[in-house]
């Protein structure tokens, strides 16, 4: 494989993949699902050398968007997949591959019909702990106050995690950080982003 390349191509591998076959190395692995166009990745690998940082993203435009941009700067520790995320982590990786798994705003399908396609459900949330590490973490932004507080209900209910932050569960997160293209576009309408944090249970 092509170590300059930032997209990964996961059919080329035997799976489960581990983080040697991606990265070449065992340094701290960051996953973030549904990266959009991959700006929050491609910052924080450029800030932070001493981790890897992977990537999923099931849309085509977003992902090859994503690696046209990260590709100008050739980091070594960031690749991009495209794939559905619950199959990959099902499938594909090594168990407790990762130490921090990512998921900023996650599609909100905000009408109650819609709800069964919300991504935070007890088959994600097992699929999820099974590739955290023992002591990783699963951090979690969203702006919508119903789907926070559903997530903070499936993570304790599943009996795999346990919210960091006392009841209820997530803080109003302040801004500092890297902020995504749904972030920004969030923060200039002065809507508040909600922040969960959970422990991988031993
Ligand atoms: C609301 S956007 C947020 C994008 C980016 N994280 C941000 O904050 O700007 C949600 C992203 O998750 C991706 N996504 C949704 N379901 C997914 C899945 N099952 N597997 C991988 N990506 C998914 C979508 O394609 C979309 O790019």
């Amino acid at each position: 494989m092509n170590l300059t390349n930032s997209a990964v191509d996961i059919s080329l591998f035997s799976f489960p993949i581990t983080r040697e076959d991606i990265f070449g190395n065992r340094n701290p692995l960051v996953l973030e699902i549904g990266f959009g166009e991959g700006e929050f990745l491609i910052d924080a690998a450029q800030c932070d050398r001493s981790r890897n940082y992977l990537g999923l993203e099931i849309k085509g435009g977003r992902f090859r968007k994503a690696v046209r941009a990260a590709e100008k700067l050739s980091l070594e520790n960031l690749r991009f997949v495209h794939v559905e995320a619950e199959i990959a982590l099902r499938q594909v990786f090594r168990e407790k591959m990762f130490d921090l798994v990512l998921v900023n705003f996650p599609d909100p399908w905000p009408k109650k019909k819609h709800s069964k396609h919300r991504m935070f459900n007890r088959e994600f949330i097992g699929c999820l702990a099974k590739v955290l590490m023992g002591s990783g973490r699963a951090v979690i932004k969203t702006d919508q106050l119903s789907y926070i507080k559903q997530i903070v209900s499936e993570f304790e209910r599943s009996g795999l995690f346990r919210p960091a932050y006392p009841s209820p569960g997530f803080i109003e997160a302040r801004t500092g950080e890297t902020e995504t293209k749904f972030e920004k576009h969030f923060r200039e309408a002065s809507q508040k982003i909600f922040s969960a944090i959970f422990l991988n249970l031993p």
